[in-house]
């Protein structure tokens, strides 16, 4: 049966803007449908407090008690290991009226356990199988591109901020997604914070590293505002600068 579903992916240079910007994504898409899955695939964990989601168990602490069970033999040959780990993973889920939310976390296991990452990144193609949209968060940097994280991603959203190191990311993560074989429909830029007057100068730098800018966020004081007193970005109002630019990304990415 072919798939219904559509990933999505935020990456780009630590701070730049890929929590809010993910944040702002979902805002737009929960207008139109409630068949969405959320990854916050940085092990930081911060989307769940940018949501106002409260999440108990990630999937690194699961993964962390398979292996440990593993480690102590204390599993009996006649459990499935594989059975165990996705039914573990379905109860970290965390679901709301309007999205369900899945924390990938840190694991800290030591050792090879290649068995337990496979069969992770097998339950993970399958959950999202189940939604129409899976949004996904990723960690500051390279790092998710060597996991792989990102092999099932339609749409690669880069975000940079007016830097050179953020660029230089972006053209990085670009580069690694082709080497590693990562099958990405499409990949964009997006610049976050960008100073006024400052579009023509990125758009130009975008094309040289052979992206395309699909958008530009400004600096907005409702996000610093709703961050700082800890309200979920979800409830910006609809008339704030970041999310009106945010909606333009999504109409053009065809998310409606
Ligand atoms: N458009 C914006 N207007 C105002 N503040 C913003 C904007 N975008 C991001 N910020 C602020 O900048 C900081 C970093 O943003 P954010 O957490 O979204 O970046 P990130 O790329 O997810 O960072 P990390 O790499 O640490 O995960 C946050 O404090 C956020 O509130
Ligand atoms: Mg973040």
């Amino acid at each position: 049966m072919p798939s219904k579903r559509r990933v999505i992916s935020v990456s780009g240079k630590g701070g730049t803007g890929k929590t809010t910007l993910t944040a702002l994504l979902l805002k737009a898409l929960i207008k139109h449908t409630d068949d969405i899955l959320v990854v916050d695939a940085d092990p930081a964990t911060n989307l769940p407090d940018v949501l106002g989601v409260k999440v108990l168990k990630t999937v690194g602490m699961v993964t962390d008690e398979l292996k440990d069970r593993i480690a102590r033999g204390v599993i009996s040959p006649m459990v499935s290991k594989e059975g165990m780990l996705e039914a573990w993973i379905f109860e970290t889920l965390v679901e709301t009226n309007c999205f369900d939310l899945l924390a990938m976390g840190r694991s800290e296991g030591e050792g090879c356990y290649c068995y337990v990452n496979s069969v992770l990144t097998r339950i993970l193609d399958t959950l999202s199988r189940n939604y129409t949209y899976t949004l996904m968060d990723m960690e500051a940097g390279l790092e998710h591109l060597s996991r792989r994280t990102d092999r099932d991603v339609d749409t690669m959203l880069i975000t940079t901020d007016a830097s050179k190191m953020g660029l230089e990311t972006a053209r990085r993560i670009k580069e690694l997604t082709q080497e590693v074989h990562i099958n990405v429909k499409e990949i964009y830029l997006v610049g976050n914070q960008i100073p006024e007057g400052m579009e023509g100068v990125l758009k130009e730098a975008a094309e040289r590293i052979g992206l395309e800018l699909i958008g530009i966020i400004p600096t907005d004081p409702n996000v610093a505002t709703y961050n700082m007193l800890g309200k979920p970005l979800l409830e910006i109002p609809e008339d704030s600068p970041s999310y009106r630019a945010v909606l333009k990304i999504a109409e053009k990415i065809g998310l409606r």
